[in-house]
């Protein structure tokens, strides 16, 4: 294990050193739980003090296969002693055998490999202009890009001049023009919005993540996307939080039966080892980029690809879409009847392993963030969506016996919470 960094009179660094040193030197741009950690396995982390935790948020639902799933770090580890970038001027002997794998599981003529979810969500975006004009026919500079209220696809000017969020898009304007919101979950709405013949594209994810995990009615999606299908515009499903069995399947989706055009990974595509994420579409869609037209100089990239095929192996071989559907439905049980005895808690709504607790305080209270420092002073890490929401999602690798831990930490945390 690489040694705990050392300050300058030689002793260990604590937490409250290391966050000093993040404090003065890094830009203020999170607010992070107070607790610093330096190693992980399966469902558990450690803090540089050596305290173990549950990990209930696997980074943002990064590590679905678990911290440092020995599999993919010795994809990683191989892989790194061989070649790691080429940039895609040259081939490598990785990719190809990557797209192919990647293609076939998620029943896809083509894969774009890119690095962050942010820039999935860009490269279908760029597909499905690109479609719009040289497909459907759409008048140049004309097309539009319907994006549901509160989405959240990730940082960049294209993401937030989509987002309905302030904290998200305040001060960052002039925004991109072409975009367009409708109400999450109401198809009335997206009816509406696509009676416009520049439409060319409807962005969604099938649960809102960031939103504080929004499950839309069932039947929803397979709705949006006929209605899309129905005026000839593309269904472009983000799944980068998702996606990779977290709820359930292999990309929630699934659950209606939904074939997205564009599908967008990322995340867990990697098992949180390396960034990795791509867009998936068929020819029609994926055949308008030509050479030079879009990439990256990491997408594709050889390590990239062999820890990416290693983390979706994992996903497959172990089941973890069964595990996460049986163990979702056991902690949406638990926390309900909860929910029931305790006045703090309102509900628990969720998907596979993917879930929220809703805390009974209005959505500016400082309540859910006071509970997840109870939690964690308790052995179990998760974060506040919202001043009222707490987003539960451990690795898809915890035992049901793990699980069950877990929920009486959760109920013992929340039994013992003072406002
Ligand atoms: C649904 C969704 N899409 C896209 C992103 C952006 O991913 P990244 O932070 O890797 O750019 C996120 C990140 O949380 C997300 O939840």
């Amino acid at each position: 294990m690489i040694d705990i960094i050392m300050n300058m009179t030689n002793k260990k660094m604590t937490s409250a050193d290391l966050i000093a040193l993040e404090e003065k030197h890094g830009a203020h741009n999170y607010h992070p739980l107070p607790v610093v950690l330096n190693r992980g396995k399966g469902v558990n982390v450690w803090d540089v003090e050596g305290k173990k935790y549950f990990d209930f948020l696997s980074a943002y639902s990064a590590v679905n296969q678990g911290h440092c799933h020995p599999k993919i770090i010795n994809a990683l580890k191989e892989q790194s002693d061989l070649l790691t970038l080429t940039s895609r001027a040259f081939h490598n002997d990785v990719l190809g055998q990557y797209e192919k794998y990647v293609t076939e599981l998620f029943g896809y003529d083509k894969i774009l490999p890119m690095n962050t979810g942010v820039e999935g969500g860009e490269t279908a975006l760029k597909l499905c202009r690109k479609w719009a004009y040289k497909v459907k026919g759409i008048e140049q500079n004309k097309a539009k890009i319907l994006f549901a209220e509160n989405n959240f696809w990730g940082r960049t000017l294209a993401a937030v001049s989509s987002s309905t969020d302030p904290s998200a898009f305040n001060d960052y304007g002039p925004y991109l023009p072409g975009f367009e919101i409708v109400k999450y979950n109401d198809i009335n709405s997206l009816e509406k919005a696509l009676e416009d013949p520049n439409v060319a594209g409807f962005m969604v994810e099938p649960i809102q993540g960031e939103a504080g995990v929004m499950v839309p009615d069932e039947g929803y999606l397979k709705k949006a996307y006929e209605l899309c299908k129905s005026k000839n515009v593309l269904f472009i499903a983000d799944e980068v939080q998702t996606g990779i069995s977290r709820t359930g399947k292999l990309y929630c989706c699934q659950h209606e039966g939904v074939k997205p055009d564009i599908l967008i990974l990322g995340k867990a595509l990697s098992g949180g080892v390396f960034p990795v994420s791509a867009a998936l579409a068929d020819n029609e869609i994926m055949m308008t980029i030509k050479p030079g037209e879009h990439g990256s100089t990491f997408g594709g990239n050889p390590l990239g690809c062999r820890v990416s095929m290693a983390a979706l192996k994992v996903a497959v071989d172990e089941n973890l879409a069964g595990n996460a559907e049986v163990l979702g439905h056991i902690f949406r049980e638990e926390l309900s009847e909860f929910a029931k005895e305790n006045d703090l808690v309102n509900s628990v709504r969720g998907k596979g392993l993917l879930n929220a607790l809703l805390i009974n305080d209005v959505e500016e209270s400082s309540t859910a963030w006071d509970i997840c420092l109870k939690l964690r002073d308790n052995g179990l890490l998760a974060k506040p969506t919202h001043g009222n929401i707490i987003r539960f999602a451990p690795p898809l690798v915890i035992t049901e016996s793990e699980l069950m831990e877990c929920v009486g930490i959760i109920k013992k945390t929340i039994n013992e919470f003072k406002r």
